[in-house]
């Protein structure tokens, strides 16, 4: 079982980068985020560094001011499932909304990913925050923020009883008998719900790992109640320690009030490193990085937690907007939050705000010790359980793992190698009964 004292690691596949000007970068290759060599290359690196997890973002709707990266990459499942064969170990979580996807084909889409892999699947589970995805869809209208949070959940039922659908020994098989199938250990979830009307059984037996990882990133009030309910993981996104020592404190104890044990319940803050040979180095990257960001390509980036808000018809130079709330209220709306409290806390302007926003200044610009005594403290404080890592410039990944890996190896607080073969090994999470046989060995004992 994996160990408490030490921290978990996720790296996110993002291709040529998240920013709007990432692909711009002298050494960044601009086919990145559709090139399979390139994928390969970097989930190979994270596991030779004992990566717990590779994670691949998604969303589904664009316009021409989206990010290069949104604009034109793999979806997650195809990516992942080609990744599981030439890698052996690490984690593999794709991001798949609930809003937008049958829970048949997710639970089904999934568990293949789980048996392919041999257990290492995670699903993040988000809800879609552009109201545009409706149309991708034969929707006429994007749901309510709440009533997206309370779709989630029945949806997550839904798929976790279909992964139920198969107790262990149900398939026989037995060529001397003809009996393949043991009709008592097949069960049909027949839910009826709000949303979701689900017969089951599901057409694949239960996969390596029971149920496959759960991932989540609630920040908002109908957020957190999702994420302490059912998330085994959760993304967070902070720019200081004490505000995620308080987030991570809120939610454990929302996963005890809700009968959960909190120390199955990770919290994994996004961090983007910049790591140079001196201090002066690091900080040159960090600049460099920030320098090709315009302030176009901030004010689009600044747009997304408010439904892809166009913020150029606003005056650079005047105080932020706040007017535009009601924009993020349907959409980030914890992301849009940050940002107005922000803005009104420090009296920035427009053109402030959106730098701040677009090429933020974290706690992890420095040497390879700064950038591992960063990560430590913040894990020691009780800020985190580990990290989503997100690479900062080309080739910064292998950098981390040359560097930043090994001082954490030797401080202790990373593992040397794997534990166990799957991600729920590796993450330390106990293996879930089968809901029908825990039903049966009750019945049985009384
Ligand atoms: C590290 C991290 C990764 C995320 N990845 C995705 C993603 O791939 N797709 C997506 O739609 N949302 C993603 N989100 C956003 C969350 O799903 C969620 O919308 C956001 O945290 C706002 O939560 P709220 O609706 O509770 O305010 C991510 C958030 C974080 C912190």
């Amino acid at each position: 079982m994996a160990r408490r004292d030490q921290l978990k690691l996720g790296f996110i596949l993002h291709g040529v980068g998240p920013g709007w000007a990432d692909w711009r970068h002298p050494d960044a290759q601009i086919d990145a985020s559709t090139n399979w060599s390139f994928y390969k290359h970097q989930a190979q690196v994270a596991e030779a560094g004992k990566f717990d997890f590779l994670f691949v973002a998604d969303s589904l709707f664009i316009t021409a001011d989206s990010s290069p990266h949104y604009l034109n990459r793999f979806e997650p499942l195809t990516i992942l499932s080609a990744l599981a064969g030439a890698t052996s170990r690490i984690g593999l979580v794709a991001t798949v909304t609930a809003t937008y996807t049958e829970p048949f084909n997710l639970a089904r889409q999934f568990s293949s990913l789980d048996h392919i892999s041999g257990g290492r699947a995670g699903w993040n589970v988000v809800t879609s925050w552009l109201d545009g995805t409706a149309a991708n869809f034969s929707k006429t209208k994007h749901l309510e923020h709440d009533v997206r949070y309370r779709l989630a959940g029945e949806h997550l039922d839904v798929v976790q009883g279909l992964w139920d659908s198969w107790e262990d020994g149900a398939l026989i098989a037995d060529k001397e008998t003809g009996v393949f199938v043991d009709p008592d250990r097949l069960h049909a979830l027949n839910h009826r719900g709000e949303f979701f009307q689900v017969q089951g059984p599901l057409n694949i037996k239960r996969s390596p790992q029971g149920q496959p990882v759960i991932f989540q990133a609630g920040a908002s009030e109908d957020g957190k109640a999702f994420a302490s309910g059912r998330a085994d993981a959760i993304f967070i996104h902070f720019d200081e320690p004490g505000a995620a020592v308080a987030y991570r404190t809120d939610l454990r104890a929302r996963a005890a009030a809700r009968g959960r044990d909190p120390d199955e319940v990770l919290i994994l803050p996004g961090v983007r490193p910049v790591i140079g040979a001196t201090e002066a180095e690091a900080e040159a990257r960090y600049l460099e990085l920030a320098g090709l960001t315009s302030i176009e390509n901030a004010l689009s980036a600044l747009g997304r937690p408010f439904n892809d808000h166009d913020f150029r018809v606003y005056d650079l130079d005047a105080p932020f907007p706040q007017e535009v709330a009601e924009h993020g209220a349907n959409s980030n709306q914890s992301a849009a939050e940050r940002v107005l409290k922000l803005a009104r806390d420090q009296g920035l302007t427009l053109r402030e705000t959106a730098q701040r926003f677009a090429t933020p200044r974290s706690h992890f610009v420095g040497t390879p010790i700064q950038v591992a005594d960063a990560l430590q403290h913040w894990f020691e404080a009780g800020a985190a359980d580990g990290y989503i890592l997100f690479e900062s410039l080309p080739g910064q990944l292998e950098t981390f793992v040359e560097t930043v890996v090994p001082i954490l190896q030797q401080r202790g607080v990373y593992r040397r190698d794997y534990e166990g073969t799957t991600l729920r090994e590796h993450l330390g999470l106990p293996f879930p009964e089968n809901r029908y046989t825990a039903a049966r060995t009750l019945l049985a004992a009384e």
